[in-house]
């Protein structure tokens, strides 16, 4: 596995591999890698025939500096990490390579999708992971690219970008991996307490409940999904976490589901102690089906 960091030696391997023919399968990260990290790079390996995996904590998409400045930065276990998995690449950018100008300049901004939840609670978040993810897809100029549903609103944003500009590049998504507890795998959970982190995997289960008690009531659009909202943003409470939103929305474009509309998602963020969680599951109403 090559360690690449200057952006003019990615582009001559990248340039080599799509000259013999090589689909580039690609995993853009910010590094402190985990097994949710690891399902994608299978993914990658599954969909191409050479794997380049970036790692660049991406200070555009930062809403507050402190979060930033504790992003732990594990380079050489994340190397170690990869190159087992069989990965050919893994692109190392510095900030100064990546921002040269030492702040976003030209800025990509996928509208509506990217206006709510997430986009509400951090301001600017979306920008930058869109701008950075455009930037890398430009270097790395991937056949194919590789995201977790467990950002899930990330990923609607991810596949509206690459639709609107046309980007000749297939968007796969990988399922949440998740904890035996039902805590889904993420680089925050690192910032729970031994205590806190025996709350976490109440998040997902209160997911489960509502999605049950989505799929009781059906197909009859968001004002009959609120009284559950609230029920269960109760219970959050009650169990120790501060929820910033708990919401039924449509799976394609996030906005509150119409009566008739049956393919859905719940949305769920709470901080717990200094993690903010986010986690989610899709409800397909016609199939019965919890994903
Ligand atoms: O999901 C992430 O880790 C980041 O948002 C991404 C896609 C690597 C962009 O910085």
């Amino acid at each position: 596995m090559q360690l690449i960091k200057q952006i003019p030696s990615l582009q001559t391997q990248v340039k080599a591999w799509h000259l013999a023919g090589e689909t580039v399968a690609f995993v853009p990260t910010m590094g402190n890698l985990h097994s949710g990290h690891f399902a994608l790079i299978e993914r990658a390996r599954q969909t191409g025939t050479k794997v380049i995996a970036s790692i660049f904590v991406n200070p555009a998409q930062f809403d507050r500096a402190e979060d930033l400045a504790n992003y732990p930065v594990t380079l050489d276990a994340d190397c170690a990490a990869l190159a087992q998995l069989g990965t050919d690449v893994v692109f190392a950018p510095s900030a100064q390579a990546m921002y040269p100008s030492g702040a976003l300049r030209t800025k990509v901004e996928v509208p509506g999708i990217s206006d709510v939840l997430e986009g509400e609670k951090r301001s600017g978040h979306f920008i930058g992971v869109a701008t950075v993810v455009n930037k890398l897809f430009n270097l790395v100029q991937p056949d194919i690219a590789v995201f977790g549903a467990k950002d899930f609103q990330q990923l609607l944003v991810i596949r509206q970008m690459v639709n609107d500009l046309n980007m000749n590049i297939s968007i796969e998504a990988v399922t949440a991996v998740r904890d035996e507890d039902g805590l889904a795998k993420s680089s925050r959970n690192g910032y729970l307490s031994a205590t806190e982190r025996k709350i976490a995997p109440v998040l997902h289960q209160i997911l489960q409940q509502t999605a049950q008690r989505v799929i009781a009531l059906g197909a009859q659009g968001a004002t009959a999904y609120q009284a559950v909202q609230q029920e269960m943003l109760g219970k959050l409470a009650q169990a120790g976490f501060t929820a910033e939103y708990l919401e039924v929305r449509r799976n394609t474009d996030l906005q509150p589901p119409q009566v008739g509309d049956e393919e859905l998602v719940l949305l769920v963020s709470a901080w717990l102690g200094k993690a903010r969680l986010i986690d989610n599951l899709q409800v397909l109403l016609r199939e019965g089906e919890i994903i």
